[in-house]
């Protein structure tokens, strides 16, 4: 499996906060970003870093470094994506962002996309997916998809709780795709949510029931 379970103290600490059921909406919001900081922290650890001349303190030339290639896109999936977003901007400021927004076809049951604004040059970038629940996969595997068809081949998906359907569906369609978690739950219930799992994320982040 291609998945990598974060297990910093801080990040276990603040997962277990999240899934109180009394957690508020400011404090579910501010615990996202916190943990969407840290967690970016870990998920970017093997960014590759190349020399890089700088003008030093005294008039001397000093070997510097520099993250190598471009600057990576970071891509929230609507709507509860959002709610990682600042935390990780917090640490990659220069990120440019790539939006995703997908909705269920009645029909067919697969997610369709109805809003994709990505930036440019996503066949140079490396891609940072962010969704803070994995549950079935559906989502996860359509953006990774539409990514995948603009040429992107560095992508990563960090999400907070991940359930072993979806990780089993994301890593079948895109085995090259490493999900970074701070836990991996139990299973779905017959509402697709994960169990224990933290609830439904996008209105706890947002207010909405
Ligand atoms: N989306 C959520 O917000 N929560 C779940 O448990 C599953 C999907």
């Amino acid at each position: 499996m291609n998945i990598q379970i974060i297990t910093h103290p801080l990040v276990r600490h603040k997962l277990s906060l999240m899934r109180e059921a009394d957690c508020s909406t400011g404090k579910f919001r501010t615990l996202t970003k916190e943990l969407s900081r840290l967690m970016a922290y870990e998920a970017t650890r093997d960014f590759e870093i190349e020399p890089h001349e700088i003008d030093g303190w005294d008039g001397s030339k000093i070997q510097g470094e520099r993250i190598k290639g471009k600057t990576l896109t970071i891509v929230p999936i609507l709507r509860a994506g959002l709610g990682m977003l600042d935390g990780v901007l917090d640490l990659i400021p220069t990120a440019k962002i790539s939006v995703v927004g997908l909705q269920r076809d009645e029909e067919t049951l697969q997610p369709v996309p109805y809003f994709e604004k990505l930036v440019d040059n996503m066949d140079l970038r490396p891609a940072l997916i962010i969704d803070p629940m994995l549950a079935t996969g559906g989502s996860m595997v359509a953006t990774i998809d539409m990514l995948k068809q603009k040429g992107c081949r560095n992508i990563k998906a960090l999400v907070l709780v991940a359930a072993p359907e979806g990780v089993k569906l994301v890593n079948e369609a895109h085995p090259d795709v490493t999900i970074y978690t701070a836990a991996l739950d139990s299973h779905l219930n017959e509402n697709g949510y994960i169990i224990p799992g933290l609830g439904d994320a996008g209105d706890k982040i947002f207010g909405t029931k």
